[in-house]
């Protein structure tokens, strides 16, 4: 399963890519509209993308603001000139998706965001969506069942061999990821905090406290 990173803010892209198990990042504009104009931070958003798209070598989902389909896919080839990275993140309505089917003809892959239903999944995969994005912490939010959605999207596309890959994305905890990849998703696309929780377990540290502590008194002098 990949991992993407799921912010707009560089020193976390930064510090995740030094890593090197980060293949991807995802931003929407509520993230982005939290970077721009903080201290230091370039002010365009196209900036910002171009630099995330120098970070990782991998997709980098910028999304759409527009509403109707023609300015959808003006927009989204702004997007893609960007850098080649860059996958155009258009949401889930009709108009979204008769843009996906055009941005498909031209190669341009898509990334189909806010999906919250399994026929919303497979009417992205037939309009041509390279990816789609179900939110599944936003539907636990709603005490349903996000997990059951990835399941069931796993499913149709796997009966129809369509290419499209599912990014489990809203991840709020380590459980959504373990969750993600039992299930075979491609990608699940992870918040910074939650990332640095995958690392981290007590027994790791209590492990590695003994084993100094025993090499220490070992190697003591006298
Ligand atoms: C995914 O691509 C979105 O950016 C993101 O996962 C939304 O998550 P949220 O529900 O935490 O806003």
């Amino acid at each position: 399963m990949k991992l993407f990173i799921d912010t707009a803010n560089l020193e976390e892209i930064r510090e995740a890519a030094s890593w090197g198990l980060i293949e991807g990042v995802t931003t929407n504009p509520s993230l982005l509209a939290k970077e721009l104009g903080k201290a230091g931070a370039p002010v365009r958003f196209e900036e910002v993308i171009h630099e995330i798209c120098r970070l990782i070598d991998g997709p980098v989902s910028a999304e759409v603001t527009s509403e109707q389909a023609p300015a959808m896919v003006e927009e989204a080839r702004r997007l893609a000139a960007i850098h080649e990275h860059v996958v155009v993140k258009i949401p889930m309505t009709l108009e979204g998706l008769k843009a996906v089917g055009r941005l498909s003809a031209e190669g341009i892959r898509t990334n189909v965001t806010l999906v919250f239903s399994p026929t919303q999944a497979l009417l992205a995969a037939k309009a041509g969506a390279s990816y789609v994005s179900p939110f599944v912490g936003r539907i636990d939010d709603r005490s349903g069942d996000g997990m059951e959605l990835v399941a069931q999207i796993l499913q149709i596309f796997d009966n129809y061999g369509f290419p499209t890959e599912v990014i489990v994305a809203s991840v709020r905890h380590p459980r959504h990821v373990l969750e993600a990849a039992l299930l075979g998703a491609e990608i699940a696309t992870v918040p910074y905090a939650v990332l640095r929780a995958l690392f981290a377990h007590p027994l790791t540290d209590l492990g590695l406290e003994g084993f100094r502590a025993d090499w220490e008194r070992a190697n003591r002098p006298g």
